[in-house]
């Protein structure tokens, strides 16, 4: 039975209009989502727009309950019976028939054409709705009439608009399928399972709550599509259906599972989620970081969360599309369109959040090892920040473990990640450091020590503090932005091309740290408040072991710069972070690939080989005399650092790998010219290394999948060498062009336009005959070549030549047996072949 094609003749046999579904994006504001089959006749019901003849309507709606008022979202998968994303069957009178026949049409369509057996059916009413609690009792006893409030018989279609109390159909499903405590009419179980919403629409609420008359009581009715074809294919839900089945069969083929109901939520949840993404995508809505779109993100990046669980590391709901298209194409035409768009959408999307999920992943877990009751705010913030968690995602994994998120706690970092980039927008010029209590603070303290190269913690004390302007201030409180100096610190400022660290101090979060004017400051966001003269746990982020392998492996890039290409290289400047590096140097030309590829080599067999590294330190001439590189220009105190790493000597106050093992592997990724003379290379190296890699083997995986798995060299060799045949092929059908001869007094005449190499052609027909003359034009890239040749007869080519060149704007001439010349009117070709040809006949 094909319920929609049902429903809609049953409504138009009774006069209503059918209206084809209106877009999921509606023109309203106060909407997210078409969230319900009355939501495209709003200003009918309002009476802001004139009611239409007939004033009596039905479709069947697409709707999207994610989001906003109506937000279905959370119970996706683990009810039998909500959706992201449904068809609403529905009719609407616009103050013309009303509850009689509403109640009355829905029970013959119910009972007569569904066929649904009346002893399964309950209704409900508003518990002040007299009238209709008495229409109902002319079709069903009145101990199947329940009465409730508000909560359940109310309904509207957002915070204002139009609304009403409703009267809802339910198809008792049977005890002995379901028997939860929630299982009575009105629970949250799925026995009793409503199917219809009449609303009786009679006001409508304003934005201050209020609340009045519409100006015709109306009707607007909602039957959800997929619990009616569960209930007529005697499926307990809706995900067991013929609409839900073949995805569901899908994700189990792709994830290499059986599906069972008990365990499948995750089916569920990504059965759903592609039917919404789906249709958002193709109806022109867009993954984005806020707005529709974000809702939209999250939608997939649950689905892709529930594809993780089920073990699929890889784009898969791109693949799904196929069989949405295939179930829904029919009776919305446009998905057929944008197949190929959405796959394309959603594989990137989905891309995006694979990359950053593992990681989110296991700081989730970390963190909930911890957890008792609440999730940390700043953990989930972090998973959003870093991660690309939506905040709904975290809370759905918390659920499952009946946790839930420290919300507010996320509100709050999330408007203080607003507001610093509303202040780092405005920007900061030196001038504020320049006005700042550096001065101060040198006099007082002298410059701050730094004790992080061995280690990572510390127990420091906070001599002093600055608040955002660099002003001295005894306090920061919480949530403010300022820098702090520490008596001795373990967070390296930024300098020698290492970025600064990040890291704890205490509870509050080090968000860079800096030299300024010899002082070490970092910047901090203080949690609750911090005070000069607390002593504070220190924890440098594990971040650093990514750069200081960077920094490393620059020392070593710059040995290998010196032993390959020569030792007038010297740095020019180097940026070293946690994942990737950066290292300019003089040298006056680019270096070739082979170069390149022995300066990587020299690289990995230094970290191959291993060396532990040795730190000494010793006056500037020592070092100097010892071989180690020092920066030109750069000032260096009496006692300097002088570290050796593998064949690399350099003075350096960076923090680096205790041995060259750590680096793991290293990866030039670009070399390039910087400004005359300097040249730039840019590489990775340990966990940035290993991600390298695997994109580049997941590219090749594409490039191999578009050259439908040939091996790629043999593949472009093939296709290389096919162009060349066809361009070939294209010459020789130029040059093969026949110019057959006509006879005149004895000589054999040849004129005639050739595209090709006219001189070869000239002489190959003047081989052919005894006595001949030729005259050949040919184009070529917008401009025209002509020439003659004569033999053996009393035409001289030089002579043709010259008094035809002109035609075709240009001029020349030659030999009395050959003669060439060019032009550049390529349309005047044919007056040139009739004018040789007037000349020749006049002669001969
Ligand atoms: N608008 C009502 C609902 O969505 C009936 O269509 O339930």
């Amino acid at each position: 039975m094909d319920i929609r094609k049902e429903y809609l003749e049953f409504f138009k046999n009774k006069g209503h209009e059918i209206i084809p579904s209106a877009p999921l994006v509606p023109d309203d504001a106060t909407l997210l989502f078409t969230n319900a089959g009355m939501v495209p006749f709003k200003s009918i019901f309002t009476g802001d727009i004139p009611r239409p003849t007939p004033p009596i309507r039905t479709s069947c709606q697409t709707c999207i309950r994610a989001g906003g008022k109506h937000n279905d979202l959370d119970n996706v998968g683990y009810t039998a019976r909500h959706h992201t994303f449904f068809e609403m069957l529905g009719n609407f009178s616009f103050g013309d028939y009303f509850k009689k026949e509403a109640i009355a049409y829905a029970w013959e369509f119910v009972t007569e054409i569904l066929k649904l057996p009346k002893d399964r059916l309950y209704v409900t009413v508003h518990e002040n709705d007299d009238e209709a609690y008495e229409i109902w009792q002319k079709h069903i006893d009145k101990d199947r009439i329940y009465k409730f409030g508000d909560k359940d018989n109310f309904w509207a279609m957002g915070d204002t608009g139009p609304c009403g109390p409703c009267s809802e159909i339910f198809y008792d499903q049977g005890s002995e399928h379901f028997n939860s405590d929630e299982d009575y009419m009105g629970g949250d179980g799925d026995r009793f399972l409503e199917i219809w919403n009449l609303v009786f629409m009679q006001f409508e609420r304003s934005s201050d709550g209020s609340m009045s008359p519409l100006p015709k009581p109306s009707i607007d009715t909602g039957m959800g599509l997929e619990r009616v074809t569960a209930i007529k294919e005697g499926k307990f839900s809706n995900y067991d259906s013929s609409l839900f089945m073949p995805l569901i069969n899908e994700v189990a083929r792709i994830a290499n599972l059986k599906y069972e109901y008990e365990s499948g939520a995750s089916f569920r949840v990504i059965s759903d989620h592609i039917r919404s993404t789906t249709f958002l995508l193709a109806q022109g809505v867009n993954f984005d970081k806020e707005g529709r779109g974000y809702v939209l993100r999250r939608i997939l990046r649950r689905a892709v969360r529930h594809g993780y669980l089920l073990g699929i590391k890889e784009p898969f709901m791109y693949k799904l599309v196929d069989k949405v298209v295939e179930l829904m194409g029919e009776h919305y035409e446009y998905l057929k369109e944008k197949k190929e768009y959405v796959k394309e959408l959603i594989k990137i999307e989905e891309e995006r959040f694979l990359a950053t999920i593992s990681a989110g992943l296991d700081l989730f877990n970390e963190e909930l090892k911890k957890t008792k009751d609440i999730f940390s705010g700043e953990v989930a913030f972090k998973l959003y920040d870093t991660y690309g968690f939506p905040l709904d995602l975290t809370a759905d994994m918390l659920r499952e473990k009946g946790l839930s998120v420290d919300e507010a706690k996320f509100d709050e970092l999330m408007s203080k990640q607003k507001a610093r980039a509303k202040a780092s927008w405005k920007g900061s010029g030196d001038a504020i450091k320049e006005s700042g209590d550096f001065k101060a603070l040198l006099e007082e303290f002298g410059e701050n020590e730094f004790i992080g190269y061995d280690n990572l913690k510390s127990s420091s004390k906070v001599l002093a503090l600055l608040n955002s302007e660099f002003k001295r201030v005894n306090e920061l409180k919480n949530g403010e932005i300022g820098y702090v100096m520490l008596d001795s610190t373990p967070f390296y400022a930024q300098s020698g091309g290492q970025c600064g660290d990040t890291g704890l101090l205490g509870k509050n979060q080090i968000l860079d740290t800096k030299k300024y004017f010899g002082l070490n400051l970092s910047t901090i966001e203080a949690k609750n408040s911090i005070k000069i003269g607390d002593i504070l746990p220190c924890e440098v982020s594990l971040n650093r072991l990514e750069i200081r392998r960077h920094h490393s492996a620059t020392h070593l890039l710059h040995a290998a710069l010196r032993a390959i290409i020569g030792s007038h290289i010297s740095q020019a400047g180097s940026s070293v972070e946690a994942d990737k590096l950066r290292f300019d140097f003089t040298h006056p030309k680019p270096i070739s690939k082979d170069e390149l590829d022995k300066i990587e080599k020299f690289v990995n067999d230094q970290i191959t080989i291993g060396a532990k590294a040795k730190i000494e330190i010793m006056d500037i001439e020592s070092a100097k005399n010892s071989g180690a590189i020092a920066l030109f220009g750069e000032k260096y105190g009496d006692q300097v650092r002088v570290l050796t790493l593998g064949c690399s000597k350099e003075l350096c106050g960076g923090t680096h790998v205790e041995n060259l093992n750590e680096i793991g592997s290293f990866f030039i990724i670009r070399e390039s010219g910087v400004s005359a003379g300097v040249r730039r290379i840019e590489a990775v190296c340990s966990r940035a290394a290993l991600n390298y890699a695997n994109e580049l083997r997941s590219e090749l995986e594409e490039i191999k999948i578009a050259l439908k798995g040939a091996n790629p060299i043999n593949a472009i060799t093939k296709l290389k060498d096919e162009i060349k045949s066809l361009q070939n092929e294209i010459k020789n059908a130029n040059s093969s062009v026949e110019l057959s001869p006509t006879i005149i007094n004895n000589v054999s005449v040849v004129i005639g336009e050739f595209n090709g190499d006219i001189k070869a052609k000239i002489d190959e027909i003047k081989n052919k005959f005894d006595s001949v003359v030729v005259f050949l034009a040919s184009k070529k890239d917008g401009k025209v070549s002509i020439g003659a040749g004569s033999k053996n007869c009393n035409i001289k080519a030089g002579e043709l030549v010259k008094a035809i060149a002109p035609i075709v704007g240009g001029g020349g001439g030659g030999r009395d047996d050959f003669a060439t010349a060019g032009g550049k009117d390529i349309d005047k070709i044919p007056n040139a072949l009739n004018e040789a040809t007037n000349i020749i006949k006049s002669k001969l």
